[in-house]
């Protein structure tokens, strides 16, 4: 506080009629001289500042500074940064100047915190100890980034439209508007948009497969930054998967009431004709089988056979007398879809004659069994077979008859079984399926025949 003081000696003695005499005075200095009793003092015990990420290497932050109210020595301030911090930051050890050797990156770190000394050279020497804050700015130096330059999506055709494709992940690391991403579609084939609130894309339309089975488009992700955007493209593939939306067409025969005549002469196993059909669906759904689902007659098995995969029609044994005439057979033409397969019905009409004349339908035969053709053909009213064209008309009544008691005797055995698997199947959550058992008994009977 005061280095030198003054100390005045005044010298008096008294006269003899008692006046004060002064003889004598003298100032004495006196110099105080330093103890290192203070430490340095810093101006501010936090500083704070802002520097833009990718600075110049080397470029000055901040000066610190701390000032020591001992003298000499004692006063000499130098400064330090902590051993713990990153080499990067440098400060004068005399100046205070703070300065930075590397190029910042904010999307590495934002904020750098540093703690710097100030000692004096006293003995021993006093310090004192200040913080720095520095954040670091953000600058739009990162374009928009896809999860992957190529997104690959698949979807089910005729999905309402405005249902999700995917979603297209993108990120920007830049802070706030320069990391404000926005998604575009670019030249697309097909009718999607991206919903910028979610990522994801949409469709707007209806998707047919049989119409486009994929579709390519570009995604355009743009920042929002300043002075410039960045921008990045990703490419996306769509496939449309197949629905079971086609029904088979059948190319041949090109009628219902197309018809060809057969020699009787033609050997077993020759082609007669053949029944054709195509299904725009894919896989399954368009895998196409053939059956018969009637014999023309009961007790008159059809000298022809179909082939359930290639829709050949073939003599099936030497033809004889009472084959001759107009055979029709009712055929199904089913796809392979899941759980239900679509299918349409034809009618072909085989002649067998000699005279191998023109071949004339008089009225398409109608079908008179039942509507439910979408199950296996087993399925068919076997119980309910009639026919009463015959003369064997009393030994078919007989030998139906029998069959009608056979089969109400195995439909009760089966419901029977079938109850006593329910409550099983019920203990143990189980799920029956309906139709099992009788299927299977309507396949004996025909191969008992
Ligand atoms: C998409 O459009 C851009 C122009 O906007 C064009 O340069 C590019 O070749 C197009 N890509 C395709 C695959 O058509
Ligand atoms: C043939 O007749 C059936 C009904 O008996 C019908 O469902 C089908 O569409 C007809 N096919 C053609 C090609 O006319
Ligand atoms: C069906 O007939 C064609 C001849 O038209 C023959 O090449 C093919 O092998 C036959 N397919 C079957 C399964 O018999
Ligand atoms: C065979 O054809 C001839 C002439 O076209 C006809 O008179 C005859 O009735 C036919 N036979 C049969 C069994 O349909």
């Amino acid at each position: 506080m005061k280095s030198e003081h003054y100390i005045y000696v005044v010298v008096q003695g008294r006269s003899a009629e008692g006046s004060v005499i002064i003889s004598s005075r003298r100032v004495i200095r006196v110099l105080v001289a330093d103890v290192n009793d203070n430490a340095p003092h810093f101006l501010q015990s936090r500083y704070q500042l802002e520097v833009e990420e990718n600075n110049q290497p080397g470029k000055l932050l901040l000066r610190v500074s701390a000032s020591d109210a001992d003298s000499g020595y004692n006063s000499r301030v130098t400064y330090s940064l902590d051993k713990h911090t990153s080499t990067i930051f440098n400060i004068g050890p005399e100046t205070g100047q703070l300065s930075v050797s590397a190029v910042l990156d904010r999307e590495q770190q934002g904020v750098h915190t540093l703690t710097v000394f100030a000692r004096d050279s006293g003995s021993p020497p006093l310090e004192s100890v200040a913080t720095v804050s520095i954040r670091v700015l953000d600058q739009n130096d990162n374009a928009p980034a896809f999860l992957t330059p190529h997104f690959i999506f698949f979807i089910h055709e005729n999905v309402p439209p405005f249902a999700q494709v995917g979603r297209v992940g993108v990120t920007d690391p830049d802070e706030g508007e320069n990391g404000n991403t926005e998604l575009h579609v670019v030249n697309s084939s097909g009718p999607f948009v991206v919903d910028n609130t979610k990522g994801t894309l949409h469709t707007t339309n209806n998707l047919d497969r049989e119409t486009d089975d994929h579709y390519e488009l570009y995604l355009l992700a743009s920042d929002h930054g300043h002075p410039f955007t960045l921008t990045s493209a990703a490419r996306v593939t769509i496939f449309v998967e197949d629905i079971n939306d086609n029904q088979p067409k059948v190319i041949l025969p090109s009628s219902n009431s197309s018809c060809q005549t057969v020699s009787p002469a033609t050997i077993a196993g020759t082609l007669v004709t053949k029944i054709y059909a195509i299904d725009e669906d894919l896989g399954l759904n368009s895998e196409i089988t053939y059956t018969v689902v009637a014999p023309e007659s009961a007790q008159n098995s059809s000298p022809f056979r179909l082939d359930s995969r290639s829709g050949n029609i073939t003599v099936a044994q030497q033809l004889l007398q009472k084959d001759l005439g107009m055979h029709h057979m009712f055929i199904v033409v089913r796809d392979g879809g899941k759980p239900a397969p679509l299918y349409t019905t034809i009618w072909v009409n085989l002649l067998v004659n000699e005279s191998m004349g023109p071949c004339n339908l008089d009225r398409v035969p109608t079908w008179t069994g039942t509507s439910d053709l979408d199950q296996t053909p087993s399925k068919a009213p076997i119980c309910e077979v009639e026919d009463t064209r015959s003369a064997q008309l009393t030994l078919l009544v007989g030998l139906g008859m029998m069959l009608v008691s056979t089969c109400l005797l195995m439909v009760t055995i089966v419901l029977y079984l079938k109850q006593k698997r329910k409550s099983l199947q019920q203990n143990r959550g189980g799920h029956v399926e309906e139709n099992e058992i009788p299927l299977r008994l309507k396949d004996k009977y025909y191969s008992d025949d």
